[in-house]
């Protein structure tokens, strides 16, 4: 089946496929933002066990590929640079070369529909100010789509959503989480990213973002309780 891929992705598809069929695009996409964000986590709050993993999956490919992983975190940054809006760019692109996990009954809310959402929830701007801050929480979170877009809902209300808002995400899919976590990171939110099975409390993997450790949100967070 021919997918169309939006003229903005195109560059980003086409460095997914640099291997010509060795490897499928949606496992090299996958590889990508897990590798991304454990790069990312590692920085600023290092664990061995973030570094093995990502060990394990670097070395399935070859010296000489290892280019188009940086490739491609630097066409991410163009792609969310170009963007007027918080946008779930991986989101995006991830639906559309079909990368979806059937067995996790992962589709995800469309942008559109999801700042909708937000609009409606986040109600009035009054109320959000009078607050220390506020906490937002998806506990199947995907690719993070409705938590940026309550960012973007916040922000278009001029209110500083990376000093007024906690965010708090769960999947139990380690790439959703990865997805969350990355686009969390570009748009400097403050927040947790958990993997795991949020109907019995699982908790596998914790990423916290570069706001929330830099910011020291967990004093915050315990203050504001
Ligand atoms: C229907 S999608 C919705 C994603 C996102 N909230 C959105 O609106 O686009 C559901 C997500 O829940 C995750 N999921 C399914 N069962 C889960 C569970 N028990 N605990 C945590 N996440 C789960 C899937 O991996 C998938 O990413």
């Amino acid at each position: 089946m021919k997918v169309y891929i939006e003229n903005k992705y195109k560059n980003f598809v086409n460095l997914l496929k640099f291997s010509y069929g060795k490897y499928h695009i949606t496992d090299v996409f996958r590889d990508f933002v897990l590798m991304f964000a454990i790069s990312i986590q590692n920085w600023f709050y290092y664990r061995q066990e973030y570094e093995d993993l990502y060990l394990q999956t670097i070395k399935k490919y070859q010296k000489s590929e290892h280019q188009f992983f940086f490739k491609l975190v630097g066409e991410l940054v163009k792609l969310i640079s170009n963007e007027d809006e918080i946008t779930d760019v991986l989101g995006e692109i991830y639906a559309k070369i079909g990368a979806y996990s059937k067995q996790n009954q992962q589709f995800f809310t469309p942008t559109h529909l999801a700042k909708a959402m937000a609009k409606l929830q986040l109600g009035n701007v009054e109320d959000l100010n009078k607050k220390n801050f506020i906490t937002v929480n998806d506990p199947a979170c995907g690719s993070g789509v409705l938590l940026l877009s309550v960012a973007n809902e916040l922000d278009s209300k001029k209110i500083d959503y990376k000093s007024k808002a906690l965010f708090v995400a769960q999947d139990i899919d380690l790439i959703c989480v990865c997805m969350t976590y990355i686009q969390m990171f570009f748009y400097n939110m403050a927040g947790i990213v958990i993997q795991g099975n949020s109907l019995i409390n699982e908790q596998i993997r914790v990423f916290y973002t570069p706001e929330y450790i830099m910011k020291k949100w967990n004093e915050k967070y315990k203050e504001g309780r």
